[in-house]
Order: structure tokens, then sequence, then C-alpha cells
């Protein structure tokens, strides 16, 4: 049993394996491995997709659900820790999924708790399971994860989204684009790991003249939540709109993936269009999700 906290806590060994359950869980969704478990699903931070995925895989998987999606109403409110609120949980359930809006909130909960704890997206930092979830995607429609080229388009600053997948991807000789306005570039961080690995990346402002030549755009949204001045955010927020007219001259077998949610950076047209592929992606969320749960609680 281990926790997944950061994209780097599972190797590439780990990650193919993971992608290999959630086809395996595609094709029988329903498998009572969680019989008898009972799994906290904690969120300090609103979400939709992650916290109900999760939810129904572990409902799929049998198990039971405990947890919070606000935690206004818990003796948080109170003024109850972090560290205490943990170990009170870890005492109940045998697996914790947290989000939490505090950069490694979940790192501090896995050294505290005695059951695993998967990292749900802790602030601008990382989110795994999105990860996996998105590779899984990826090696769906594109067939393989090797030599690929991704433009990753708009809050490149604080998407974790990002974040993690840059660093998973880079096993995978993964050529990067990155798209963004000067306020909300790719950290040094991370375009300094791909610099050790040797691997290609390049920076652009502009997005149409820069997607042709990749299999995945990956859109994100900038977020309002993470800035400080809203007059900052407000220079940004519409900064890139995908268009029907903008992917015309994009690869044939181009999928345009989207952790989501979206507030407007792609076109509600572009939704019916062959090449939009979030929705799918979102679902893909279960069986994913359903893999990494068996895969921490070491029950595959
Ligand atoms: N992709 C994602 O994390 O969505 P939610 O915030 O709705 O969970």
């Amino acid at each position: 049993m281990k926790s997944l906290v950061s994209i780097t806590d599972f190797s590439k060994d780990e990650i193919l394996k993971t992608l290999d359950l959630a086809a395996e869980f595609e094709n029988d969704t329903n498998q009572n491995i969680l019989e008898n478990k009972v799994v906290a699903s904690i969120f300090f931070e609103p979400s939709t997709r992650t916290r109900l995925s999760f939810e129904t895989a572990i409902n799929r998987l049998g198990g039971k659900i405990i947890g919070f999606s606000d935690s206004a109403n818990t003796s948080v409110s109170k003024g109850e820790t972090l560290k205490d609120t943990i170990s009170m949980i870890a005492n109940y359930a045998d697996l914790i999924i947290m989000r939490h809006h505090i950069e490694g909130a979940a790192r501090y909960a896995s050294e505290i708790s005695k059951v695993p704890v998967i990292n749900a997206g802790d602030g601008a930092n990382q989110h795994p399971s999105q990860t996996l979830l998105d590779m899984y995607s990826i090696k769906k429609t594109q067939g393989k994860l090797e030599n690929l080229t991704i433009a990753m388009i708009g809050d490149l600053k604080y998407g974790r989204t990002v974040h993690s997948l840059l660093m998973a991807m880079s096993h995978f000789n993964t050529k990067f684009k990155f798209i963004a306005p000067a306020e909300l570039q790719m950290p040094v961080e991370y375009k300094n790991h791909l610099d050790r690995l040797g691997l290609k990346y390049s920076e652009h402002t502009e997005l149409t003249e820069n997607i042709g030549d990749a299999d995945i755009i990956y859109m994100t949204r900038v977020q309002r939540e993470r800035f400080s001045d809203l007059l900052e955010y407000e220079k940004v927020k519409n900064i890139y709109i995908l268009t029907n007219e903008m992917l015309e001259n994009t690869k044939q077998n181009v999928k345009v993936l989207h952790p989501l949610p979206r507030v407007g950076e792609i076109d509600i047209n572009v939704d019916d269009n062959p090449k939009a592929y979030y929705f799918t992606q979102s679902l893909n969320g279960v069986y994913t999700r359903m893999a990494i749960i068996a895969c921490v609680l070491g029950l595959k």
C-alpha cells in the first residue's frame, strides 16, 4: 500500500500498469474488490469531476464512502488542525482521498496518516489522478504515449494539471509546446526538469499558428481563484478561446483535452467537433480512478 501524492510517486512502469488496469476496469466496471472497505473522500476545495468520479469508482468497486465536500460543515470551522483531522479520519477509513487548497497539504497528510492518501489536487501543485486519466485518454486516442507533441495552453503557471502531466509525459520522449501569456508561463523548475532530460520544448504566446503539429491540444482554464490581484486576472482571463476555425489546419487525429471545468476558453461549437475529447476524457476518470484505488490499496 502506498500513497499517491505526486505523479513522481509512481515509476514509469507503475504508470503503465495503472493504465492497463484502467482498461481492464473499462471492460468490466463492476468488480467488488472494495467490499468491506471504507474510503474517506474529503474535499476542502470545490470539485465536480474529481470527487464524483472517485465516488463513482468506489461505488462500482463495492466500497463504502464517508467524507465531506465542504469543510465548513466540519470541525475545521471550529479551528481543528489538518493534523488532527487527518489522524481522526485515518482511524475511520482504509483510504483517504483529499483535495486541499494549500500546496503540500496532501504530502503532509500522507506523513500523518496510517492509511494511504490520494492527492485529489493541492493548490497549484499537483493533480496526479487527473494526470493518469489524461494519459489514459492520450493512449486511447493516439494508440501510444511515446514521441507525441503536446501543446499546453492557458494557465501554465498555476495549472496543477499541466505540471503533473509534464512530469509524467517526460518518461515518453514528449515534445512540449507551451502557449501562455507572459504572466502565466510554465514555471522554470518544470523547464529545468525537461532540460535535464534533454527533452524539447518551445514557448509561445500566439495560439493558432502553434497547434498545427500537435497530437494533443491540452487547454486549461485561467483560474480566478489562484490570483491575489483580480485586475491581473481580468487582463488574461479571455486570452485564448479555441474555435472550430482554429482547428481546421490541425492534424487529422489531434484531440482537444481539457481537465474541465471550462469557463470560455473552448467555444461551445467545438463540442461537436470529432477532435473534441474532453467529455470522454472526464468519463475515463472513473476507470482510471478505479485503477488508482486498486493500486494504492494493493488489491490488484
Ligand atoms: N478536473 C478537475 O479537477 O475537475 P473538478 O475541479 O471538477 O474536480
